[in-house]
């Protein structure tokens, strides 16, 4: 036994804390997994997160919040020893599952060993709580932790809001309802002025307007200096959990500079990940008031988000809105009908959404095709006329994440319609637009460009009223031109496109 350990030893602390990883989460039931979000970093993909630190220098302390076994230290003390970092490691790993702590105290000793210099203490807490304490006003400066490198995986799941540390949190303005994000909120406040924080997270705080403080926040007090995106989104790297898409970042606390670092690799942690640079404002448009992160992966991808952001018009400026389809299923379940009989009018679906048109009542399917007419649902329906109808979610098996289609009013028969809430509608003013500007504007949100463009600030498969306002659109002239040709070309991609590049010259050669 004794023989093992040496021989584990020697292969350095990362491999060791390999050994105590693959024994826990062996050990794992899916309850204590999701409870504690124990979706543990392989060894390739901790290499990864610590080779994205600039090396610092002299007395560095080092954050590990979330420890588990201390995989994520153990990688950052191997890359100091084989660079030789000119600096002393004082390491502090927090983990809250007492589980757990055996192992972290076996890893950092492990460090310890490989740097005989460097200090190390297990704490064990609720790093939230701990975090807090750190972070509040009211601790004297000279008595509150800093940290020069932070390196995290964080658990991700709700963040209980009737919880204690949810209240403690908002106190402090760290206003946010998924564990995660709550993680690196506070990780950010205790980084020490140009301190650095590496972490890999869920993909899902770039867009969408849960996330907006916390971007806010991020942005506000740290610079984004490096993104790294792994090519398959189905690479299933933590602990064989297929979960959704996952992306490391590098921030640093100091002011925006350009450029920030892009990378893109498998997802296995093993093979060369190609790079480039891109300015700071194409990663966060300037006059985004959302505050979407985008991440070009490479150079075409820079130079297409140039030529869309170029495009002169916002959905508003067009007079055109997106909202959500009003009627929520499971909320309005005895107004629902199967067919349309007796005074009911149609209820349209995703699954209506074909070929670029609304098909209703299509195929025979197991979800209603009416609403019935009453006080209770006259404020969800439309007059009928020409809408634009967007899918919310995209399937798998779809190749475009935008899905739109046109309704025009002879696509149904009554004067009023309904579209339920997996549906997004672009109207002007809660009625149709005029046709041609709804078929121009069907074929630019169906065309390669923008699904391309979408790919860059939308790592899921969503698509919300919010994400189709921060779009920039062609003129009216060039949208209705468009529409005037495509009601007459048969649906397909290719002529979509080429129809598109036709009468918006500016989008040529982009695809
Ligand atoms: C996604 S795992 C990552 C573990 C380790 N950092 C790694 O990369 O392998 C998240 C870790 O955070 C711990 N954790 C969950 N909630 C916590 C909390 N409130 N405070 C401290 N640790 C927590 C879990 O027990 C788990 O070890």
């Amino acid at each position: 036994m004794a023989a093992v350990v040496d021989d584990l030893l020697a292969a350095g602390p990362l491999t060791c804390a390999e050994q105590r990883r693959v024994a826990h989460a062996e050990g794992l039931n899916g309850e204590n997994r999701a409870e504690l979000g124990q979706y543990f970093t392989p060894a390739p993909i901790a290499r990864l997160l610590a080779g994205m630190f600039e090396p610092p220098e002299g007395r560095v302390r080092v954050l590990d919040p979330g420890a588990g076994v201390g995989s994520l230290s153990a990688a950052l003390v191997e890359r100091a020893a084989s660079e030789g970092w000119r600096c002393s490691l004082d390491l502090t790993a927090v983990e809250i599952d007492d589980r757990l702590l055996g192992g972290l105290e076996s890893t950092l000793s492990d460090c310890l060993e490989v740097i005989p210099s460097a200090q190390g203490r297990v704490e064990h807490s609720d790093f939230l709580t701990w975090a807090a304490t750190q972070a509040e006003p009211e601790i004297f400066q000279h008595d509150r932790q800093q940290f020069d490198l932070v390196i995290m995986n964080p658990p991700y799941g709700k963040l209980r809001t009737a919880s204690a540390s949810h209240e403690r949190l908002r106190r402090l303005g760290v206003r946010t309802s998924n564990l995660y994000s709550a993680f690196v909120w506070l990780a950010s406040r205790l980084l020490a002025p140009g301190g650095q924080l590496v972490a890999i997270t869920p993909r899902s705080f770039c867009n969408g307007s849960y996330f907006r403080s916390f971007r806010q926040a991020l942005l506000d007090d740290c610079s984004l200096r490096d993104i790294h995106v792994f090519e398959s989104r189905d690479t299933a790297f933590r602990d064989g959990a297929v979960l959704q898409e996952n992306i490391v970042f590098r921030i640093v606390r100091s002011p925006q500079r350009s450029p920030v670092q892009i990378s893109v690799s498998s997802g296995s942690g093993l093979d060369e990940a190609r790079r480039h640079h891109v300015s700071a404002d194409s990663v966060v448009h300037p006059t985004d008031p959302r505050l979407f992160i985008r991440i070009p992966e490479d150079r075409s991808s820079v130079e297409l988000a140039e030529q869309m952001g170029g495009l002169p018009l916002t959905l508003a400026g067009l007079g055109v809105t997106a909202s959500t389809g009003r009627v929520v299923d499971f909320r309005s379940r005895e107004h629902l009908r199967d067919d349309c009989e007796g005074d009911t009018i149609p209820l349209i679906y995703p699954a209506h959404l074909r070929q670029g048109r609304v098909k209703w009542p299509g195929e025979s399917s197991s979800k209603p095709r009416a609403i019935a007419v009453s006080p209770e649902t006259e404020g969800m329906f439309l007059p009928s006329g020409e809408y634009v109808l967007i899918k919310r979610f995209s399937s798998k098996e779809e190749c475009r994440r935008v899905v739109a289609a046109v309704l025009e009013p002879a696509d149904l028969p009554s004067e009023v319609v309904a579209m339920e809430n997996h549906v997004n509608v672009l109207h002007v003013s809660n009625r149709g637009m005029e046709r041609d500007l709804a078929w121009g504007l069907a074929v630019y949100l169906n065309s390669t460009v923008v699904d391309l463009f979408f790919r860059q600030f939308n790592g899921h498969t969503q698509v919300n009223a919010a994400h189709l306002e921060s779009l920039r659109y062609p003129d009216v002239q060039s949208l209705q031109a468009l529409g005037a040709k495509a009601r007459s070309v048969e649906f397909g991609q290719a002529a979509l496109d080429t129809l598109l590049e036709r009468h918006v010259p500016a989008l040529k050669g982009l695809r």
